[in-house]
């Protein structure tokens, strides 16, 4: 598993696009710098390839790579984001995919979508969000151009206004995901389909929790996945648990910080 990563020289919190963004909370940067470093530092110790991304003046949420595409077998669809504060990143993430060989796709450009953070694979089966980032019309055209089958979900808590705030695929059948942040016939239907689900309460997937990362049987997240030790290690996983202040500033965790690039492969 090879993970995109973008340095945050340039990340800050200077527009507010979801509840958790304050301008007026300043962003400790040495402390970001740090807190992002340990991250690659736990992932390169777990031996997975770290690949970066050029970070770019002007666009202080690029540390967030999760949102540049959904990516699915060197095929990728970019993201077309909700709001213009981001625009300005599109190109630069279709650069980064076209580098590294992707077969990249777009959206119309009324369509909202916000890539990984909206879109996470179970196995093969992807399920996307919508109702805050992603318009559930972006579904249709994703499934066909990755040739995937989908499951849609509605986001109903602006604090988990990306799927991947509450929602977190451990491996082909296992999901920690916060009932309270969807509709719920979208809880009932992950709990239907997915064998084996960890219910997170809401608090504590306002901990970022949920936006946790997997390698192998290790579940990297915030400090807050301190409260879910237990039911993870009862799953067969373990947890490292890093702390993650300057980003949760800008409404992101581990799992914002991490593009897995070759799912699928
Ligand atoms: N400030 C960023 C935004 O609001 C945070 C993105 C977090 N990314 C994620 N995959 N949840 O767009």
């Amino acid at each position: 598993m090879a993970i995109l990563m973008c340095r945050p020289e340039f990340f800050g919190v200077e527009y507010e696009i979801n509840p958790w963004m304050h301008v007026a909370v300043s962003v400790d940067h040495a402390l970001a710098e740090a807190q992002w470093e340990r991250l690659h530092r736990t992932y390169a110790a777990l031996g997975v390839p770290i690949e970066l991304a050029e970070p770019v003046a002007g666009q202080p949420d690029m540390v967030f790579t999760a949102n540049a595409a959904v990516v699915w077998k060197r095929k990728a669809v970019l993201s077309n984001f909700r709001h213009d504060e981001r625009h300005g990143e599109e190109e630069h993430w279709n650069a980064e995919l076209v580098q590294r060989g992707f077969e990249v796709h777009r959206l119309p450009h009324d369509i909202a979508f916000e890539g990984a953070g909206d879109a996470l694979f179970v196995g093969d089966r992807l399920f996307l969000g919508h109702g805050f980032r992603t318009d559930l019309e972006a579904h249709a055209p994703v499934a066909a151009l990755l040739g995937v089958e989908i499951v849609s979900l509605q986001l109903a808590d602006p604090r988990f206004y990306h799927l991947d705030t509450c929602f977190c695929p451990l491996n082909e059948s296992t999901v920690l995901f916060a009932p309270e942040a969807f509709a719920p016939e979208s809880a009932a239907r992950i709990r239907d389909l997915v064998p084996h689900v960890i219910e997170v309460p809401a608090d504590v997937a306002a901990g970022f929790a949920c936006n946790a990362m997997p390698v192998g049987d290790t579940v990297i997240s915030s400090l807050a996945a301190s409260q879910l030790e237990s039911p993870l290690e009862r799953a067969g996983f373990s947890t490292v648990e890093l702390p993650m202040s300057e980003f949760m500033k800008s409404g992101g965790g581990v799992r914002c910080l991490s593009l897995p690039l070759d799912l699928g492969a």
